[in-house]
């Protein structure tokens, strides 16, 4: 079965590319090569010893999108990653995000829907939930202003598919939540890529332990958690792939009743940023340098997954560990060296 990858050569869609072809799928890749690089993919043909098709496209443009559909009909699925994801860069240029996430979205849709096989997974966020009431965070929590035009588009990306579901019968469509994926493929032939200075934690804590950086800033000790810092589900990136390839497999095998679902992607397991450091020392047996500076702008107190109803419905569980997501992080990065 060919299955459609956009953006399948950034951090999340690599790792599902080698999910999928772990599983016998075959896999198309379209890339606009912006925020990756096509070295990615000697990376998933060594861990997979299987190379996908891969063909340079900007989802923007309209009529290379269509060509490209006209000539792939039998396409049985679409993961739709292709988007900008820096919420800083989305505050000083939202019309680039709302053009490469939404009006993207939309162009895709517009070919999905003339499909003989109409089914889309799509990268959400649990940014779409904010400051929520309760914790953990359940699907049914209501979706909260977004804090930046990133967070805005994964809303609106939501909607776009809702409503184009509620149009076109034969369209069937899923939106992963992701909490905070962190690590890499356990070979280390794949792995985060990013471009300046690391915004993400993990990414930063693996750059300051390798000597690129001099120190982490850990951002404000005086939240209302029990050391003082923020709280996150940071789930191991290949958990994350794996829940693309079973919420592709519940669609295309017409599991469920509604042609619109959400579900959550986390561990359920909330750790401090003061947690992430300690287990990153564990797992990595380097001492890290850190210092306690101001609150980031925008951060929100604590959020960590409800996911029983990925666990009950898709039948995924995660399966890595915190430490075991730090580990791998820390070997790909000492492989970047
Ligand atoms: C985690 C924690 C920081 C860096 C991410 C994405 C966002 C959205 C949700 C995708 C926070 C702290 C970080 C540093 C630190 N994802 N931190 N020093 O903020 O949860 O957001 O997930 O849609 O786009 O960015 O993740 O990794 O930036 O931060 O102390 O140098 O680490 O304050 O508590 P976050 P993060």
């Amino acid at each position: 079965m060919k299955i459609l990858v956009t953006g399948g050569l950034g951090f999340i869609g690599s790792h599902t590319v080698v999910a999928l072809q772990d599983k016998g799928y075959e896999v198309l890749i379209l890339d606009d090569l912006s925020n990756s690089s096509l070295k990615v993919l000697e990376g998933i043909t060594k861990i997979t010893s299987k190379t996908p098709a891969f063909h340079k496209l900007d989802l923007r443009d309209k009529s290379s999108l269509q060509d490209f559909f006209s000539k792939h009909q039998d396409i049985s699925g679409v993961i739709h990653f292709a988007a900008s994801k820096a919420v800083g860069e989305s505050v000083e240029n939202p019309l680039l995000y709302y053009e490469n996430n939404l009006a993207a979205l939309s162009y895709l849709l517009q070919n999905l829907v003339l499909l003989p096989e109409q089914n889309i997974i799509f990268s959400s966020s649990c940014t779409v939930y904010g400051e929520a009431d309760e914790l953990p965070i359940s699907e049914s929590a209501p979706i909260k202003k977004a804090m930046s035009p990133y967070g805005n588009t994964k809303q609106i990306g939501e909607e776009i598919i809702s409503d184009t579901c509620a149009a076109h019968d034969k369209l069937k469509a899923i939106a992963l939540r992701y909490f905070n994926p962190i690590g890499a493929h356990p070979t280390a032939e794949i792995g985060e890529l990013p471009i300046g200075t690391p915004q993400n934690l993990v990414p930063f804590i693996t750059q300051t332990a390798i000597g690129k950086r001099q120190e982490l800033s850990v951002y404000g000790k005086d939240y209302p958690t029990e050391d003082g810092t923020c709280i996150r589900d940071y789930i191991h990136v290949m958990d994350l792939a794996e829940a693309h390839v079973v919420a592709l497999e519940r669609l295309m095998s017409s599991q469920s009743k509604e042609n619109f679902e959400v579900f959550n992607v986390g561990t359920g397991i909330g750790s401090s940023v003061l947690e992430v450091i300690e287990a990153f020392e564990k797992a990595s047996g380097e001492k890290l340098n850190y210092k306690i500076v101001d609150r980031r702008p925008g951060d929100v107190i604590a959020a960590y997954a409800d996911t029983q109803k990925a666990n009950k419905t898709l039948g995924w569980h995660y399966q890595r560990n915190l430490e075991q997501a730090l580990k791998d992080a820390w070997a790909w990065e000492k492989k970047q060296v």
